[in-house]
């Protein structure tokens, strides 16, 4: 009998990926996906712990389909990724309808649980499926173990060639070793392991055949990268990118996501600087601009060397695009602190920062150590101040934009961004406003990247979608830039 799946994904790209395996593994299974849950006969949340709020999300959506399986004891509802890991049976506590818990490590067997969950929930003799890294359960006793399971199920992809998407991720490293003291990740995905070199190349080059034009390497702390093979030989990150770059010719943007600040060596800058298909953009969060808080979240780094980085980062690549994180108002937060943040990203000049308000994470260190004593009101006031920082860095590289060419990566229709009203001034306005459908058949408003990952809207035919074009930057806003064709056959609309 087929059934009907239905998967949410909250989260990182890291569950982004894993749900497009698991998809495929249960697709191969005789699984069909639906777009709605009241569709499904097996609904999934691919889950993610990072803040509270990330969690509240599954928490209400669990609680809506209680009634639904007491009405049909038949329906299905596994809760897998990171919160499932770090909730563990507190789950079923709180929400006994659930069927399957299985944490991010123990993914290769999901379609094992989905099909014992289906064989036997037949309203009465219900047998919980869990898979779990921390559970009696679990199957590999050793890392080595789990490490070969999960192995599989990246090598289980299921690329055909020629109708891929136009991007893809590949995972380059599992898990965290960092332990910052307020992250629950460490706790979640389990110690860092690297997958060997080869396997990464043949993932890469598989997914450019099937179309791919950008393809982004993941890890947590992806420029950790050190695989050690067999021989007591090591393959550093930056030789994997130099190896990437030469075995896939074919392959017009690779990138890498998220980079950790004290691991960022030259060789790997260098190899950044020195191969034209790899993009010069860094996502490296730098997480507060004070010494002090910087030590009691055990991110191994002054703020000093993190700007060291930057400057080094800037002098090889003066056209580099860096992306930062911040956490606002963590334990013991002064005035002072968070002046040392906001001048830290007005110095860094990111091309954006994602601010987050400090969310205590049971079972994490900071938790346990520190009293959450900077009251929600001055969390959120920090937090509008530094967005108010970066609004005005993003303002101002935005402008700096204008009149240049920028080659773009087509992704789809936008959601209709109105233009600044003076582009020919060269003006930039803030946010965002909804513009009224183009009236010219088959000509919409495009939303595309740039190799530093700038957002640009163009008006452009759909059939672009996943192509490149080279655009004139004619106009911004402090969150988009906008554009005007300037090479693609296809495309001159403006
Ligand atoms: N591995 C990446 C980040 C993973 S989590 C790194 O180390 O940079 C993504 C972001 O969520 C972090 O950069 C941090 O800014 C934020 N974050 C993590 N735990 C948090 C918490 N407890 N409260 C608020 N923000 C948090
Ligand atoms: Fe969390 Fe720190 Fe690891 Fe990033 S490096 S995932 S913030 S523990
Ligand atoms: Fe969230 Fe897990 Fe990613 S906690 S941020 S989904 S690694």
């Amino acid at each position: 009998m087929r059934r009907k799946l239905y998967l949410e994904t909250f989260g990182c790209q890291m569950n982004v990926l894993d749900s497009e395996l698991v998809l495929g593994q249960l697709r191969a299974h005789g699984y069909e996906t639906v777009t709605s849950r009241d569709d499904a006969d097996v609904i999934l949340y691919n889950t993610c712990s990072v803040r509270e709020h990330a969690e509240q999300k599954v928490w209400s959506r669990l609680g809506e389909l209680r009634d639904r399986k007491r009405e049909d004891p038949g329906l299905i509802i596994g809760v897998i990724g990171c919160m499932a890991e770090r909730d563990g049976a507190t789950i079923f506590q709180r929400h006994p309808h659930i069927d399957i818990l299985c944490g991010p490590g123990e993914l290769d067997r999901l379609t094992a649980l989905v099909h014992n969950a289906a064989t036997t929930s037949d309203g009465r003799k219900r047998q919980r499926q869990v898979a779990l890294m921390g559970a009696a359960s679990r199957r590999s006793s050793t890392l080595e173990a789990a490490e070969d399971h999960l192995e599989m199920l990246d090598l289980s992809r299921s690329i055909s060639p020629g109708d891929g998407p136009a991007q893809a991720y590949v995972r380059i490293t599992r898990g965290c070793n960092k332990f910052c003291t307020y992250c629950v990740v460490p706790y979640t995905r389990g110690p860092e392991v690297h997958r060997p070199p080869g396997n990464i190349i043949e993932e890469v080059r598989k997914l450019t055949g099937s179309g791919a034009k950008e393809v982004t390497l993941l890890g947590q702390t992806v420029n950790h990268y050190a695989f050690r093979h067999g021989d007591g030989r090591t393959t550093s990150f930056a030789e994997l990118l130099y190896q990437i770059h030469e075995a896939v010719p074919d392959l017009p943007r690779l990138r890498f996501v998220t980079s950790f600040p004290r691991d960022f060596t030259d060789e790997a800058l260098a190899a950044m600087r020195d191969c034209r298909r790899i993009c010069r953009y860094l996502h490296i969060p730098v997480q507060s601009g004070s010494d002090r808080i910087l030590k009691m979240m055990n991110r191994g780094y002054t703020a000093g060397q993190y700007l060291d980085l930057i400057d080094r980062a800037r002098e090889m690549m003066p056209d580099i695009c860096i992306a930062s994180d911040f956490i606002v108002g963590f334990p013991t937060e002064t005035d002072d602190d968070f002046s040392a943040s906001a001048d830290l990203l007005r110095y860094c000049r990111f091309k954006n920062s994602f601010i987050f308000k400090y969310s205590p994470r049971p079972g994490t260190t900071a938790i346990d150590r520190f009293a959450d004593d900077v009251p929600e009101e001055t969390k959120r006031r920090r937090n509008n101040e530094l967005l108010a920082v970066q609004q005005a860095v993003s303002t101002a590289n935005n402008l700096e934009m204008i009149g240049k060419t920028v080659e773009v990566l087509v992704e789809g229709q936008s959601k209709l961004i109105v233009p600044p009203a003076y582009p020919a001034a060269g003006g930039v306005e803030l946010g965002w406003e909804r513009r009224a459908p183009l009236k010219t058949p088959g000509v919409v408003q495009l939303i595309s990247r740039s190799r530093g990952d700038q957002v640009v809207a163009f008006d452009g035919e759909e059939s672009l979608a996943g192509e490149f074009v080279d655009v004139e930057i004619i106009g911004a806003r402090s969150l988009t830039l906008f554009g005007r064709v300037v090479s693609h056959s296809l495309a001159a609309v403006n």
